[in-house]
């Protein structure tokens, strides 16, 4: 059998990316979830796991002296299970820099904008407010700079006149469903690599701004 690519899941909350993931896997997508990590006792995401069969850890973060200590923990955890791939799916809290340089390129994450534009909470709001015609998500490397790093994928939906914040998040929420597990599997089938700092997807740098994913389908630039 091929290896299939193994990945730790971090949550926080409804993890419906997380769920995403999982309904891939049971259809084919060459990954496997080793673990579930939230840093919320109360996570739906957990249950989805469970339901899953996937083991789950929770780490509450007053339980740990500082920041560091609590992210080395989750670290140290994560190590034990030797995954080649970290998935931030909701994950709320903000990686220090030795958690970050111990995975390099390997912690992925997804964020509800059309990065560099609108990094940080509440995208909706901030985009409807701008009076924006697009919005959408994006799929990117974890940098010790928040929602910074390179950039490997995004959808993208328009914004119409009547839009409200719940109108365009299920319709960005949809987006991030597809173009996740569509990423994860572009790594499974080696054909996102990243070699001495350069990214490249079926063997030709990415562009600066990231793959499209539209209907499906990946177009470099
Ligand atoms: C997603 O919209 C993601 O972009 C952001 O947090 C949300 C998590 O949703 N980082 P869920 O927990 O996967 O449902």
């Amino acid at each position: 059998m091929n290896h299939r690519l193994k990945l730790a899941v971090l949550i926080s909350g409804n993890g419906s990316n997380l769920q995403a993931i999982i309904d891939a896997i049971a259809q084919g997508l060459a990954a496997e979830i080793a673990i579930v990590i939230s840093d919320k006792e109360q996570a739906f995401g957990l249950e989805r796991a469970k339901k899953a069969g996937i083991p789950t850890k929770i780490f509450t973060a007053a339980n740990y002296q500082n920041r560091d200590a609590f992210d080395r923990a989750i670290q140290e955890s994560i190590e034990s299970y030797q995954v080649d791939l970290i998935i931030l799916a909701g994950y709320m809290r903000i990686l220090g820099s030795e958690f970050v340089n111990a995975f390099p390129n390997r912690i992925l994450n997804i964020h509800p904008a059309l990065l560099p534009k609108y990094p940080g909470l509440k995208t909706y709001e901030a985009v409807l407010a701008a009076k924006e015609q697009k919005h959408g998500t994006t799929v990117h490397i974890v940098t010790r700079d928040l929602d910074s790093g390179p950039i490997l994928a995004q959808a993208e939906t328009n914004i119409e006149t009547n839009e409200t914040i719940e109108t365009l998040k299920a319709k960005v929420q949809k987006l991030e469903h597809q173009l996740y597990p569509a990423v994860i599997n572009l790594f499974a089938e080696h054909r996102l690599k990243i070699q001495n700092q350069q990214i490249y997807f079926n063997d030709q740098l990415l562009v600066k701004t990231g793959l499209q994913f539209r209907n499906g389908n990946f177009i470099n630039g």
